[in-house]
């Protein structure tokens, strides 16, 4: 039986706590020099009254260090490795040096046990954005490895608090330590490693403490394996400022709903228009007939800061990200194929033409183009000119929903299922629901390889990968 409740887990621990604020996970840096450290360490995802769960962390805790800094600022990060395996970090979201891109074979050799590497890069674009490793992934980030990278605008909209929520999806024993089962065919071939405890900055996701009248800007990454979210916040309207840390014009999200795939992101503005004693759900329900309470807000029994919400503008400022010239673009389509329930026979891997069931028993159950990839570093499936505008034209023929993520670009939805598409967001990772297509354009500015591979770390794993080459 599918299980995903809070309630029902370690019923006698960490939900029955009275209220406890989050903490928001947040150590500002005073300079652009950090190191980070992966290894293991024990973490209380149940709260403080349940046993510590034995996790792979940066620093020990999760999420890792959030890094911060000003846009413009140049950023330096020293990492140490304490697995015992090989690791990388690669930077979510940022558009930089292709050698700094964190991909074990095809950006740099894999940090070994104990070895040491520096990444050294200056983000272009202030946002939100997240770092984690890019070896073994679904196990790697789903025992805990990953962390928020903030960088500031030099003019950010007024509001009174700013917070960070990393939101993770874990699957867990009953004695609250983590299930081993990753990379299992179930998981591989369906819809990724779904878990039984949700949390928000490594803690069980149960109360957040808010002040009546205060504005809040709340940097929502979702951070899972594969579970997507959508977010109600319910007797509130969140307004939407950014996705995947590019700027939108501020509107609210549509159906009052924030969808959020694994690797997504959404920058939120949320008036706290409720009364001082008063308490609203947030309530997951992107699977409608699985929607569980994610959390509630509860309101401070304090007098509210202000009379009237706050009326100051929320528009970001632009950043600067060069515009696709759709008119002299070159346009490639890209299929996605296999996985269960699916139409995909036989798929090319390694170079040999195999059936399902061939590819089943190797792991390697989803395809790109007709190919399943069986490592990271590939042939280039596309090759794009430097300086020239791309259209990526993507087809789902799959059974299951992907995000597919685009490393070093931040690509503009141009249209979603053959209409086109208002808003015309930026983002660097796009959720394709069975069925739909979407056409992305984006300017290949940037020389090197670039991975472009579903955020399901499971399905990256079984084979839903390419590389990209800008000459
Ligand atoms: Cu979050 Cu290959 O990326
Ligand atoms: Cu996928």
């Amino acid at each position: 039986m599918y299980r995903f409740s809070r309630r029902g887990f370690l019923a006698s621990g960490a939900t029955a706590l009275a209220l406890t604020l989050v903490p928001p996970g947040r150590a500002p840096a005073a300079s652009g020099n950090h190191r980070l450290v992966p290894g293991p360490a024990r973490v209380p995802l149940l709260g403080d009254s349940a046993p510590a769960t034995p996790v792979w962390a940066y620093g020990g805790r999760v999420p890792g260090p959030e890094i911060r800094l000003r846009q413009g600022a140049p950023l330096r990060i020293e990492v140490e490795n304490g697995l015992g395996q090989d690791t990388t970090v690669h930077w979510h979201g940022l558009r930089l040096p292709n050698a700094m891109d964190g991909v074990p074979y095809v950006t740099q050799a894999p940090i070994a046990p104990g070895g040491r590497f520096v990444y050294e890069f200056t983000p272009p674009d202030a946002g939100t954005f997240w770092y984690h490793p890019h070896v073994r992934g679904s196990e790697q980030q789903g025992r805990g490895l990953y962390g928020a990278l903030i960088v500031e605008e030099a003019t950010p909209p007024k509001v009174d608090r700013e917070l960070t929520w990393a939101i993770d999806d874990w699957r867990l024993a009953e004695d609250g330590t983590i299930q081993e089962s990753f990379g299992n065919g179930m998981d591989l071939s369906h819809a990724g490693r779904l878990g039984n405890l949700a949390t928000l900055n490594g803690r069980d996701s149960g109360q957040f403490s808010v002040r009546a009248g205060e504005r809040l800007r709340l940097r929502l990454i979702n951070t899972a394996n594969a579970r997507i979210f959508a977010l109600r916040f319910e007797g509130h309207r969140p307004w939407v400022i950014a996705l995947d840390g590019q700027p939108v014009a501020p509107h609210e999200a549509a159906g009052g709903r924030v969808v959020l795939p694994p690797a997504g992101r959404a920058d939120l503005i949320l008036d706290m228009a409720g009364d001082p004693g008063a308490s609203f759900a947030v309530i997951d329900d992107y699977n409608s007939r699985a929607s569980y309470k994610f959390l509630d807000l509860v309101y401070q029994d304090a007098p509210p800061l202000r009379a009237s919400p706050l009326d100051s503008p929320m528009a970001l400022p632009a950043n600067p990200l060069p515009e696709p010239d759709l008119a002299n673009a070159r346009r490639h389509e890209i299929v996605l194929a296999g996985g269960a329930m699916g139409s995909l026979r036989s798929a090319i891997l390694n170079g040999e033409e195999l059936g399902i069931r061939e590819l089943a028993g190797l792991g390697k159950v989803w395809a790109l183009n007709g190919i399943a990839a069986h490592r990271v570093d590939m042939p280039p499936l596309l090759t794009f000119e430097r300086g020239r505008t791309q259209v990526l034209a993507l087809r789902n023929d799959t059974a299951f929903p992907h995000p597919m993520h685009l490393h070093g670009f931040s690509f503009r939805v141009i249209s979603r299922n053959g209409r086109p598409n208002p808003r015309r967001e930026w983002l660097d990772t796009v959720l394709l629901e069975r069925d739909e297509t979407a056409e992305l354009a984006f300017v290949a500015d940037n020389p090197g390889d670039w991975l472009f591979h579903c955020h399901i770390l499971e399905h990256m794993e079984a084979g839903m990968n390419a590389v990209f080459r800008v000459t």
